[in-house]
């Protein structure tokens, strides 16, 4: 099980709109291995199959329990918010735009229905963290980064430093 490349902003991959899978092979097998183990390298909560160059409806969540000394883990394909209420608002980054963190708002809770890699349906209901880490996730494969989700003007100045450093990082 290889650890993969998580592709960074602006690679073109991460602003596309993901497909959903359609049939449950071998392939989608190993690429949902190879995503938990990518993901646990890089010691995330989350990651979503563009961010490591394919556009389809995938991604994995780890979320820490820290009260149950514990973490959430799920594998979902083709995963679908089917009803949200309430919001929060907390501090975010992403493993494609690294070393940024802003304060999102984001549903608080939300169901999510999906299918698992036996291509069995199954629901999360999730609140706080968890919710937070499956909508950012469920974002990834509609092309929407965390920082789509600021306002105007906080959005510019974010971008700003990050193509300064992207800029500082190549010279
Ligand atoms: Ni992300």
């Amino acid at each position: 099980m290889p650890v993969l490349d998580i592709l960074v902003y602006p690679n073109p991959a991460l602003k596309k709109k993901s497909l959903p899978v359609k049939k449950l092979d071998e392939d989608i097998k190993c690429l949902l291995d190879d995503m938990v183990q990518t993901m646990r390298d890089a010691h995330g909560v989350g990651l979503a199959a563009p961010q490591i160059g394919r556009n389809i409806r995938i991604l994995v969540v780890d979320v820490p329990l820290p009260e149950e000394n514990r973490k959430e883990f799920y594998e979902l394909i083709n995963p679908e918010i089917v009803s949200s209420r309430g919001s929060q608002i907390g501090k975010e980054g992403c493993l494609s735009v690294p070393g940024f963190y802003e304060n999102i708002r984001r549903r608080n809770h939300i169901s999510v229905s999906a299918l698992d890699r036996e291509g069995k349906r199954f629901t999360i209901d999730a609140e706080g963290m968890l919710s937070r880490v499956l909508q950012h996730e469920i974002d990834h494969l509609d092309g929407i980064l965390f920082f789509d989700r600021l306002g105007r003007l906080k959005k510019d100045i974010l971008l700003k430093q990050i193509d300064e450093r992207f800029v500082s990082a190549q010279s």
